[in-house]
C-alpha cells in the first residue's frame, strides 16, 4: 500500500522546513508475525534537532533519506501476528510515517512494564492522544522531576523556565499542586498572561521584554530552592546567584540551544555553586520509570480533578510534522506540540 513518510535531506545549521521532504513510499506485503500500524499521532519534542546532527551523543543520529523514529500512538489495521488484533492501539518509535510494518518487536519497551507491544487497556478516561500528550515522555520528565527528583516543601520557591512549554506547564501546575510557590517566565506576554490566569503560577514574566536575572529577583524576594532547567544557559546562569544555601538545581535540557549548535559554553555565576553548596543534577525520565504506574495514575486524577491543565497543540497531517517541529524552536507553540498524521 502507498504511504507517506518524512525523510531529512541534509543536516542544517539551522533548520527549515526545506530540511525535510515528504515522500510516498510502496509498502511490501505483510510476513508472518508482522502488523501494519496507522499511526494515529506523533509527538515533537526538542532532542529530535540534536537527532539531526550527526554525533547526537547519546542519541543515534536521524538517517538521511529514511523514515525518521520518534514516539507515535496507533492502531494496528492489519495483522498476521496472533497477538495483535485489528484495532488494538500500539505506541512505538515509528512517528514521521503514516503507516508502518513491525514484527512489534521495535515497539518501545520502555512505556510499559511489559517488554512488548503496549495494550493498555483498562486505563480509563483516556484517547489515544494522551499517549503522547499527557502520559508522555514530556509530562513523564515534568512529574518525575518534580515527584521524585526534588523534594518539594510547601511555600518555597521553585523556578521553572519555558514555563509554557510543555514540560514546564505541566512542572509548573504539579509544583503547585505540591504547595511550592512557582516562578517561571516564556517568550510572550501572552504566554505569560495564560501561566498567570490559568495555570496558577505565583510570578511570571516576559524573558523577552525583562532581563531574566531582574524577572527572577522580583519573583524571588526569598531566593530559590528549586529550578527545573528546560531553556538556556542564560536562564541557568541568572538562577544561581539567587540560589538558597544547599539547594538543587535539576537540568532537564536547554531547548534553546539545540538549533544553535547545542555547546553551552555561557555558564555565569558559577562561583555561587560553590560559595552555596549548590547540587546541579542532569534529570532523564527514564530514570524513574519504575514510578510510572503512580505518574499514570495522578496525572489521570488530577485531570480528572480539574487540578492539572494539559495544552495540547495539534498539527494536522504528516505534511505539517516538520512545521510542527520548528514550532519548539521559534516559540510558535504553547503546551505539548502533537502532530494529528
Ligand atoms: N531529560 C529528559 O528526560 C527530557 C525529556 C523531555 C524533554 N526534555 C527537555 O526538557 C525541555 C523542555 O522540553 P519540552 O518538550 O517541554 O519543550 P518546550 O519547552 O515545549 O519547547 C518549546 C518552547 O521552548 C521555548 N524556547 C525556545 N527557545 C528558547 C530560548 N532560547 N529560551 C527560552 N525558551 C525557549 C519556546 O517557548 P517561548 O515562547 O516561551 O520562548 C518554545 O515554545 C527541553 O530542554 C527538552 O530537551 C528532557
Amino acid at each position: 500500500m502507498l504511504t507517506k513518510q518524512v525523510h531529512l535531506l541534509r543536516r542544517p545549521e539551522k533548520v527549515s522546513v526545506d530540511d525535510f521532504e515528504v515522500r510516498e513510499v510502496d509498502l511490501p506485503e505483510l510476513e508472518n508475525n508482522q502488523v501494519l500500524i496507522e499511526n494515529l499521532y506523533m509527538s515533537v519534542d526538542p532532542y529530535m534537532r540534536r537527532s539531526m546532527e550527526s554525533d547526537g551523543k547519546d542519541l543515534d543520529p536521524w538517517p538521511l533519506n529514511a523514515p525518521l523514529d520518534g514516539p507515535s500512538i496507533g492502531r494496528v489495521i492489519e495483522s498476521n501476528n496472533p497477538n495483535y488484533a485489528i484495532g488494538d492501539i500500539v505506541e512505538s518509535m515509528s512517528g514521521w510515517q503514516q503507516h508502518f510494518i513491525s514484527d512489534a518487536e521495535d515497539f518501545v519497551p520502555y512505556l510499559s512494564s511489559n517488554n512488548a507491544i503496549v495494550k493498555r487497556n483498562g486505563v480509563e478516561n483516556i484517547d489515544p492522544m494522551d499517549y503522547v500528550g499527557l502520559l508522555g515522555i514530556a509530562s513523564q520528565t515534568a512529574y518525575f522531576a518534580m515527584m521524585c527528583a526534588t523534594t518539594l516543601v510547601p511555600g518555597e520557591t521553585t523556578v521553572i523556565s519555558s514555563g509554557a512549554g510543555s514540560v514546564g506547564s505541566l512542572a509548573c501546575q504539579i509544583a503547585k499542586i505540591q504547595g511550592a510557590r512557582v516562578v517561571t517566565s516564556a517568550g510572550s506576554d501572552r504566554k505569560v498572561e495564560w501561566l498567570r490566569d490559568e495555570l496558577g503560577v505565583d510570578f511570571a514574566f516576559n524573558y523577552k521584554t525583562t532581563p531574566i536575572d531582574i524577572g527572577l529577583r522580583e519573583g524571588c524576594p526569598n531566593g530559590i530552592d528549586q529550578v527545573l532547567e528546560n531553556a538556556s544557559p542564560e536562564h541557568f546562569s541568572a538562577c544561581l546567584p539567587l540560589m538558597n544555601f544547599g539547594k538543587q538545581l535539576l537540568i532537564a535540557g536547554m531547548v534553546g540551544i539545540y538549533d544553535s549548535g547545542g555547546k553551552v559554553n555561557n555558564i555565569d555565576n558559577f562561583e555561587h555553586v560553590l560559595d552555596s553548596f549548590l547540587t546541579i543534577k542532569g534529570h532523564l525520565f527514564m530514570d524513574y520509570l519504575d514510578a510510572y504506574d503512580q505518574f499514570t495514575k495522578d496525572m489521570l486524577t488530577w485531570r480528572g480533578e480539574g487540578k492539572l491543565i494539559q495544552k495540547v497543540h495539534v498539527f494536522e497531517g504528516i505534511e505539517s510534522a516538520p512545521e510542527a517541529l520548528l514550532a519548539l524552536f521559534n516559540g510558535k507553540g504553547r503546551g505539548k506540540i502533537v502532530v494529528r498524521v
